[in-house]
């Protein structure tokens, strides 16, 4: 078989220059409802290109220049056109039953794009290394764990977010966005509902015939078109069109709002929650988060987690026997007592040998001495006062564990405690861009949740991962799976994170076989709604066809 032969017999026969650019549309294409998708297009056109200024400059240029701010908040505006032009496009093409007469793989592939772009603005969302970003990755990495993807994608490690999304990911767009307008530009636009070509009467039609004459002039009408286009088309009156020009147009009004909403409104920018501002300005949470790490507090930083960072099987999530957290066992092996605590603080002993004594007679004591230590310590947190730069406690046997905790309290203050952590057991210490340990530190701390809380206070409700701080749109596409946790049942319950990522994996699969459902792929024509976007036709061209094509 020659495959150059087959390809080009193909594109002569189903592809022509005529279907790529076309000249001619179906009179039925005459609705706005038909611009959704370009505008999703041309929005994600203004994505790439100021995704290309913010990657040329990376994370500290977008924060701390105009130039940088500028170009983030034309990021963002765009991402939030797209999402409003794809939501609309996925609506509009749902209530067309636009999957009819063999465009199931147009639908198929449309519907993988919205997974891919709703995958790549989560990774975008953790790349605003800010707050937001902080607060997503540390809320995010839980979905990811419970449904066994965080064996392979870790919201925390920057390196990998980075590069899935402004290289992976995209790619993988283009080459499903390329697919999806090549099959829509091969098949021509799906005709209205009960007026599509029924085989047996173009056989009829073709049969009788109309004489020689009339049989031309249908020719004529689609000359320069496929095969595929022609039999779509077959008695469809087509008016004069432009595709370039109406694409420009779109591009050009795309690049109005995104500049617009950048320019008045401009985008987000919340500072991060370091150890140095939790260490100053909440000493004492600070230390009960230190101490409760030592504690192996169940709600301390990863601690009791399971998998992927522990290889403690019975802690993962799971829905009867399926728990995917278990699959790939600790893929991201983390001791929090040793990696968040007692490796920071033989750094700290070794710059101020005055630590030195306390680590070492903590560390020669038996696991009960300790947990005493510890206890106590944390009990007297209670009553702990702060003046200046001390934290006052009451008496009591708290053994070397005060000075320990004022070590790890100076590290915080000077600033350091990121980079002690970032060093500990890393090899690579200088090229790591994994925060693992550094987000998660506060994850579930007080200082963490104040934050929230402060902002929620502010009138910005914070939970989740749809919310922006201020009062930007966040990721509300997501809140059709945000909003499962608002059922007590199942926010209460242990495997929560699994339950959704399983109810929405489910809705997805729903979608992406609609065309193939019986019952469900004949919803749109039992609802009617098609008859509002091709309200025209239906007036002025659908007793027109019907009699041409008989
Ligand atoms: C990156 C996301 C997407 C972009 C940029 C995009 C773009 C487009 C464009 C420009 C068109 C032609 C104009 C039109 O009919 O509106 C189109 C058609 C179509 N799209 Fe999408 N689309 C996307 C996602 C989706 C999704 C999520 C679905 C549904 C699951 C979908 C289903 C379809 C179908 C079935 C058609 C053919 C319509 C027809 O034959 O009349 N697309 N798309």
């Amino acid at each position: 078989m020659n495959l150059t032969r087959s390809a080009k017999r193909y594109l002569r026969l189903d592809f022509t220059l005529e279907d790529a650019l076309p000249t001619r549309m179906p009179v039925y294409v005459n609705s706005v409802a038909y611009l959704f998708g370009a505008t999703a297009l041309m929005a994600l056109a203004w994505i790439v290109i100021s995704g290309v200024v913010l990657t040329l400059g990376g994370p500290s240029w977008y924060h701390t220049n105009a130039v940088g701010r500028f170009a983030n908040a034309v990021h963002f505006w765009s991402v939030q056109l797209f999402f409003v032009g794809l939501v609309l496009h996925f609506v509009t093409k749902f209530f067309l039953g636009a999957w009819r007469d063999g465009r199931w793989l147009t639908w198929v592939v449309g519907g993988l794009l919205l997974g891919l772009g709703v995958f790549t603005s989560l990774t975008g969302f953790l790349l605003q290394t800010n707050w937001d970003g902080q607060w997503i990755a540390t809320q995010a990495k839980d979905a990811m764990n419970a449904a066994g993807i965080g064996a392979f994608f870790n919201t925390m490690n920057t390196g990998q977010v980075l590069t899935l999304h402004v290289a992976a990911l995209p790619l993988a767009i283009a080459a499903l966005l390329g697919l999806h307008i090549f099959l829509i530009r091969r098949d021509s636009p799906v005709r209205p509902y009960d007026d599509r070509p029924n085989p047996a009467n173009r056989a009829g039609a073709a049969k009788a015939g109309s004489g020689p004459a009339a049989a031309g002039a249908r020719e004529a009408e689609f000359a320069g078109s496929g095969r595929r286009t022609r039999e779509n088309l077959r008695g469809i009156p087509l008016k004069p069109y432009d595709l370039l020009r109406e694409g420009l147009i779109v591009f050009v009004l795309a690049a109005v709002v995104a500049l617009a909403l950048a320019i008045f409104v401009g985008a987000p920018d919340y500072p991060t929650v370091t150890g140095e501002n939790v260490a100053t300005k909440q000493p004492i949470a600070y230390l009960k988060t230190t101490v409760g790490i030592l504690l192996g507090n169940e709600d301390s930083a990863l601690t009791g987690y399971g998998p992927p960072y522990q290889n403690d099987d019975s802690a993962a999530q799971h829905l009867g026997p399926i728990a995917p957290a278990t699959w790939f066992g600790a893929t991201r092996p983390i001791d929090p007592a040793q990696d968040l605590v007692l490796a920071p603080l033989a750094r700290v002993a070794q710059i101020n040998p005055a630590y030195t004594q306390p680590l070492a007679e903590f560390q020669a004591a038996s696991p009960a001495q300790q947990q005493k230590w510890l206890a106590a310590y944390d009990k007297a947190l209670g009553a702990a006062t702060v003046s200046g730069d001390t934290v006052q406690l009451p008496a009591g046997d708290y053994g070397p564990v005060e000075a320990m905790m004022n070590g790890m309290l100076g590290l915080g203050r000077a600033g350091l405690l990121e980079g002690a952590l970032a060093a500990e057991g890393n090899d690579f210490a200088p090229f790591s861009f994994d925060y693992t340990k550094q987000l998660s530190y506060f994850a579930v701390a007080p200082p963490y949740f104040d934050t929230a809380t402060h902002l929620v206070q502010q009138g910005n409700p914070q939970w989740g991962i749809v919310h922006e701080t201020g009062n930007y749109p966040g990721a509300w596409w997501l809140d059709g799976y945000q909003v499962w946790y608002e059922i007590p049942a199942i926010a209460d319950a242990d495997n929560a994170d699994l339950l959704v990522v399983t109810i929405m994996l489910g809705f997805f699969a729903l979608l992406l076989l609609l065309p193939v459902i019986p019952g469900l792929n004949r919803l749109p024509h039992g609802l009617k709604v098609y008859r509002v976007i091709w309200r025209d036709w239906y007036r002025e061209h659908a007793e027109e066809g019907a009699q041409r094509r008989v």
